[in-house]
């Protein structure tokens, strides 16, 4: 992608389903016995087709269009999933906990660290042990098999969305009544709570810290609307911040934006917010340095972590940034030093002093958000910015090209036969 830099951005954008709010429910449709689910807003996403190819190989299927997607669930079920598919996602580890409680068995290749860190899924083992699994690792495979599981009180050492997620799942077809503490409480965990109560799960406290389920096996056909995306729609505020433009993101839950909106306010640029939208008008405006840490929701989401640091970049003072939610979620500061970055890195915590103005470069993606972020400081910064390894950022953010472009941005794609993607 080539960015010319330098231009405000101005206008409105409707913000897409939430990708991570899509998959485990994807994943949850397993849990049904030859049954319907059909899901309503769902993203255009490259990670909702390797879902959805997952889900076919397992016996699912699955008809997809505008933004409606629908998948049948056979009596049978395969319960081993393919290397090439697990490897190449990471949330296909969620199909874990629906394949043990409905199949009694499942095996699933050790999905691979990622440029955001180790990635482990011992939580989610751990979980599914507690209930009664069998868990064996072979060949680099996760292999797991129970003669029935068994309600059970969980607890979470740390709250993982994707442990919390398969756990939930997993009580959600097992009768008695399982508690997960120290659960995730992201938006995402209520939206598939929604989705279980719909074919007919008891689950409470979603959101909360303490999850309680009352779980059946003979779930019904459903329906579910996917929650809008509140790291695609930050993203785009964050590209108007950068500009000094004005861009709203509508067809969202600001409650969903809560720590994004408070250090806007602390950095002096408060948003605007109604019901169902919220804007930045930042034309002339300049905004001071921030401290922020990443942590579990409702605070500061690691998925933002690259972005408000590209924001900060061009802060009048000096910012520090504690990532705790990942081991090493710094891959993408190189590429921000390329463009006039001024970052030190100090073990988790960053100092970022803000600079008057980024210059363009040629920088890599690593992953899906440093890509997004890369797309930010390109658009932000004077000169040409060429982005590569977009193959991440076509994984997170459906229709950028078009919502970029509506928003003003000077951006094309260029045929490159040196980047893989
Ligand atoms: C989900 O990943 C999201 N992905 C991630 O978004 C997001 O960054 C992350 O939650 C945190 O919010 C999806 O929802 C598909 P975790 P997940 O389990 O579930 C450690 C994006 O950009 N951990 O909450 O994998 C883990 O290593 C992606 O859309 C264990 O140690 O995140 C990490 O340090 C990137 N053992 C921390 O917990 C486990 O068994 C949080 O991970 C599980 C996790």
């Amino acid at each position: 992608m080539i960015i010319r830099g330098g231009r405000p951005l101005k206008g409105s954008v409707v913000t897409q389903g939430a990708k991570n709010a899509a998959l485990p429910v994807m994943a949850s449709a397993l849990l049904l016995r030859g049954g319907r689910l059909t899901l309503e807003r769902v993203p255009d996403l490259r990670d909702i087709h390797t879902m959805a190819d997952l889900l076919r190989h397992l016996g699912a299927e699955i008809a997809f269009g505008g933004g409606r997607m629908t998948i049948d669930v056979p009596d049978e079920l395969k319960w081993e999933t393919p290397a090439n598919l697990v490897r190449g996602m990471r949330a296909s580890s969620l199909v874990l906990g629906p394949l043990v409680a409905r199949c009694g068995r499942a095996v699933l290749p050790l999905p691979g660290g990622c440029a955001i860190g180790s990635r482990p899924i011992d939580f989610h083992l751990k979980g599914l042990a507690r209930m009664g699994a069998e868990i064996d690792l072979e060949q680099g495979s996760v292999h797991a098999r129970t003669n029935g599981l068994s309600a059970a009180r969980l607890y979470l050492d740390f709250p993982s969305v994707g442990a919390t997620e398969n756990m939930l799942m997993a009580a959600a077809l097992t009768p008695g009544e399982s508690v997960i503490e120290n659960a995730a409480r992201e938006p995402e965990i209520s939206n598939l709570a929604r989705a279980l109560r719909s074919m007919g799960a008891s689950v409470e406290g979603d959101g909360a810290g303490t999850i309680r389920v009352a779980g059946t096996r003979d779930l019904r056909s459903a329906a579910v609307e996917i929650i809008p995306d509140r790291i695609e729609a930050s993203t785009y505020l964050l590209a108007g911040v950068m500009t000094r433009g004005e861009v709203t993101v509508t067809d969202i839950e600001p409650e969903y934006l809560q720590a994004l909106v408070f250090k806007l306010e602390e950095a002096g640029i408060p948003p605007g917010v109604s019901d169902d939208s919220v804007s930045v008008s930042c034309a002339g405006r300049s905004w001071n340095g921030i401290t922020l840490k990443t942590l579990p929701y409702p605070g500061f989401p690691t998925d933002l972590q690259p972005q408000i640091m590209a924001a900060l970049c061009m802060a009048e003072g000096t910012s520090v940034i504690h990532e705790s939610v990942f081991d090493s979620r710094y891959v993408h500061v190189a590429e921000f030093k390329r463009m006039g970055g001024k970052i030190d890195i100090q073990g988790n915590t960053v100092v970022v002093t803000g600079v008057r103005k980024l210059t363009g470069a040629e920088v890599h993606a690593s992953d899906l958000r440093a890509g997004a972020a890369l797309i930010l400081m390109g658009l932000a910064a004077e000169g040409d910015t060429v982005v590569r390894g977009l193959k991440h950022v076509w994984r997170g953010y459906e229709r950028l090209m078009e919502k970029m472009t509506s928003l003003g941005a000077d951006i094309e794609l260029m045929r490159d036969d040196r980047s893989e993607d």
